[in-house]
């Protein structure tokens, strides 16, 4: 090569001597570590992939993690596993990236669990000082083949061995994998498939990746006790995340700019008590209330004014909360922001009565709109003439939907909306039974320049929303530590700002 034909040196591309070679590679104590002990998860891993092994059997089936988020640049986002790869092993937050579970059919019927991924790279490679993505002088410890297989109880293999495993038999033709969760590996598997014969169109072999995506999601539908407890822990360390948010207020308008200081001091208690925020925190003082997703959180918390704040901690097994609570940020409503709370308060309270076993999904927003809808049209708010039987009507009415556009629940679990695949069928007409986890959020909304709206009312905007477990007879509230009407909210904000010291 001439000079001119030689690639440029980038400018961290610095020559390394032999000699620092020899020198990095040497002079570490031996690793005495004993193997991660058995996690707790490990056993409710187990079956939930037992489950999926009974619905497709001699199938190998690829839940990769996915890899690591590009932010800009040379620099990632942090590492969150895809939900189906945490939920089937058991790994969370401190998940690896570029890994990959395979439920490999075992010759005796079911399947084995084997985890492929990076174990981290010895002290006598340059990996180890020179990776900044994996090696472990650059991000610090990484677990090894021992350590997972004794966490997880199931094989761990090197991610370099997963192409020709999943090529090695007649199995090969009969692979699924989870496509939305690594590009690269949906490829590797497409490839692999049709090279072994798979009888399978293009089109069908998606089609039956999008079966396992739709299975993976369904069977996340009705928690175990174990995860119900892990619900309840994610939202004690959101009600925590709020008090923190209710003893900055004062502060938050003090310093201007104050939605992104109340997220910040969410973002804190996330961080600190989780693995970080479930979703954008919704941090909505005055008029931005009305914008159902305001995640910006650019503007001034003012005094007299409402703050919307929609906000859920994850916690390291990747469950979270998502509560919505809209607080007077002087600590006290006004007669017209009450009157607009305690109707959406109503809304909510029909819509928990509506969480039985039994009941449809859709019940729940059917409950609570009949509220908003009567509220609005007692308020007048209405087109001339149009009853209040006329706007429920579903195909024909609806009026009333626009100052409550969205939905009164989803299903919340380790994705703030969990189980998101399903069918309509199974999802808003399925029954709701012991077990299932949800959230009741009905909200109204009167935008700033919404002309149809009472004067008075414009530019308040009022959600409020619990997460719920359907139980045998009924449901349980799981936020029903954090007050909820406007008279227990204004009790809750003097006593938190008074042990601050801030009022
Ligand atoms: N924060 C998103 C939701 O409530 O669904
Ligand atoms: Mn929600
Ligand atoms: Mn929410």
């Amino acid at each position: 090569m001439t000079s001119e034909n030689q690639p440029k040196a980038g400018h961290r591309d610095t020559p390394v001597s032999t000699a620092f070679r020899e020198f990095m590679a040497s002079g570490w104590a031996a690793d005495d570590r004993s193997p991660t002990p058995r996690a707790e998860v490990a056993d409710h891993a187990a079956r939930r992939r037992a489950a999926l092994s009974e619905r497709f059997p001699g199938e190998r089936i690829v839940v990769p993690a996915g890899g690591l988020k590009v932010r800009s640049n040379d620099t990632d986002f942090t590492f969150r596993p895809h939900t189906a790869f945490a939920h089937l092993s058991g790994l969370g937050s401190h998940a690896e990236p570029d890994s990959a579970l395979v439920l490999e059919p075992a010759p005796e019927g079911g399947h084995h669990a084997v985890l492929y991924f990076r174990p981290p790279a010895p002290r006598d490679t340059e990996e180890f000082y020179t990776d900044s993505r994996y090696g472990e002088f650059w991000v610090g410890y990484r677990p090894t083949i021992a350590d997972l297989e004794s966490e997880l109880g199931l094989t761990a293999r090197h991610i370099d061995e997963l192409a020709a495993d999943l090529a090695k038999d007649e199995a090969a033709a009969r692979l699924r994998v989870v496509r939305s969760a690594d590009g690269k590996l949906a490829e590797l598997v497409d490839t692999t498939r049709t090279q072994a014969g798979s009888p399978l169109s293009a089109e069908e072999q998606e089609e039956a990746d999008e079966e396992l995506a739709r299975e993976l999601s369904s069977m996340r539908l009705l928690k175990d006790a174990w995860e119900v407890g892990e619900m309840r822990k994610a939202v004690a360390a959101t009600h925590q995340g709020f008090e923190a948010i209710i003893a900055t207020l004062p502060e938050a308008v003090r310093k201007g700019r104050g939605e992104r200081w109340v997220e910040g001091v969410f973002g804190l208690y996330a961080r600190h008590e989780g693995n970080g925020i479930g979703y954008e925190s919704i941090c909505a003082s005055g008029d931005h209330a009305n914008t159902i997703h305001w995640t910006k959180n650019t503007g001034e918390v003012r005094e007299g004014d409402l703050i919307l704040v929609d906000a859920g901690i994850e916690i390291d097994s990747l469950f979270t909360a998502d509560i919505t609570r809209t607080l007077p940020v002087n600590g006290r409503f006004t007669d017209v922001q009450r009157r607009i709370y305690d109707a959406v308060h109503e809304a909510q309270q029909a819509g928990m009565e509506a969480v039985k076993p039994g009941n449809r999904f859709s019940d729940i927003h059917a409950a609570a709109n009949k509220v908003i809808a009567r509220h609005l049209f007692e308020w007048g708010l209405l087109p001339e003439g149009v009853t209040l039987e006329q706007t429920l009507d579903q195909e024909n009415g609806g009026w009333h939907r626009r100052w409550m556009v969205h939905g009164t629940s989803h299903h919340l679990g380790m994705d703030v909306h969990d189980c998101q695949l399903m069918l309509r069928e199974e999802y808003m007409d399925g029954e709701l039974k012991p077990g299932m986890v949800l959230t009741v959020e009905p909200g109204l909304y009167f935008k700033a320049d919404d002309l149809l709206a009472p004067e008075e009312f414009r530019g308040i905007g009022v959600r409020i929303e619990d997460d719920v477990l359907v139980t045998e007879d009924g449901y349980e509230n799981l936020s029903a530590a954090m007050p909820r009407t406007s008279h227990e909210v204004e009790e809750w904000i003097a006593r938190v700002s008074g042990a601050a010291g801030n009022r």
